[in-house]
Parts: structure tokens; C-alpha cells; sequence
């Protein structure tokens, strides 16, 4: 059986993660949404709450689960007998913090392969980065995020 994990921040996710994550279920025999625990980046969203909202998101694909990992990636993939990384590429300046990763990834563990998937062009200009953004700033994020997740944000805002 071939294990893939789409590892993020995933604070929050978004449409465009739920695009990468239904490709590689259907590429993969399983598929583990993996939430990075320590981002360092003041998240928005306790690591339980990422991992919930992907839970209900992904609850429609069968051969796909959502765990949350500490410390390198690399040791995680192994841990849970992976094999693939997933990562989504939206746009060229993507191409090199992705590269570096998975270079990186790679000198780590050379048995752990990283594959890359086109995001839906409609998608392409999407990130939680902006998607924060906006829902600070009062904007509608709807269309951007699942409903659950736009609702979250919008509560996590108000507090
Ligand atoms: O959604 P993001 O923020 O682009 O995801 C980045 C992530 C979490 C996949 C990456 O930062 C990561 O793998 N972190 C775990 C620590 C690690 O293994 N670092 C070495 C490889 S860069």
C-alpha cells in the first residue's frame, strides 16, 4: 500500500488545500493530512483546532486521515511508513521555497520522494496567509475557505 502525507501549517486551510489533498487521495492508496504542531508563526488556530477543521473536511474521502506531527517532517514519514511527500505548487515563486524543502527532505531521508501537484487555477492565487488577511481586515472570505472554516474564522476574529 502506498502511503502519501500533504503536509502544512494548514492555519487555516483553505479550498486550494482541499484541491491537493483530493488529488493525491486519488493518486495514493492513503493519504495522511499531516498539521505541522510547531509553525513558529503565532498561529491563528491551536493545532487541534487545524487538525478538526480538516477532519470535516476531508470526512468525504475514504482513504484519507488527519493526524499533527512535532519536530522534522522527514521522521514522521517514516514513523507512519509513508513513502511520498504531496506538496501543491500554485505559481513559479512557489518553485524555490519547495525546492529547498524538498531538497532538504531529501539529504535527511533518501528514501522519502516528494511529488508536486498543480493547484486548480482557480486556486492559484490563494493562501491562509491572505485568507487571515482578509477575515482581519473585516473582508469576506467566503468562496475562499469551506463554510465551517469561514465560520471559525470568523469567530476566532471577533475574539
Ligand atoms: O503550509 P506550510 O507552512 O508551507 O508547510 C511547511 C511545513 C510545515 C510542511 C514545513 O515547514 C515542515 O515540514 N516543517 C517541519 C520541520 C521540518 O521538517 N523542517 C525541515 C524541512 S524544511
Amino acid at each position: 500500500m502506498r502511503r502519501s502525507i500533504v503536509p502544512g501549517s494548514f492555519d487555516p486551510m483553505t479550498n486550494g488545500h482541499i484541491d491537493i489533498i483530493e488529488r493525491a487521495s486519488r493518486l495514493f492508496d492513503a493519504v495522511t493530512v499531516a498539521v505541522a504542531r510547531n509553525i513558529g508563526k503565532n498561529p491563528l488556530f491551536s493545532a487541534e483546532e487545524r487538525v478538526a477543521m480538516l477532519q470535516e473536511e476531508c470526512a468525504h474521502l475514504p482513504n484519507v486521515g488527519v493526524d499533527s506531527f512535532d519536530g522534522l517532517l522527514v521522521d514522521y514519514v517514516t514513523h507512519i511508513g509513508a513513502t511520498t511527500i504531496v506538496r501543491g505548487l500554485r505559481v513559479v515563486s512557489d518553485f524555490e521555497y519547495e525546492l529547498q524543502m524538498a531538497h532538504t527532505n531529501r539529504h535527511l531521508s533518501p528514501e522519502v520522494e516528494t511529488v508536486f501537484v498543480m493547484t486548480t487555477t482557480e486556486y492559484s492565487f490563494l493562501s491562509s496567509s491572505i485568507v487571515k488577511e482578509i477575515a482581519l481586515l473585516g473582508g469576506s472570505v467566503e468562496g475562499l475557505v469551506p463554510d465551517s472554516v469561514r465560520q471559525r474564522l470568523e469567530r476566532q476574529v471577533r475574539k
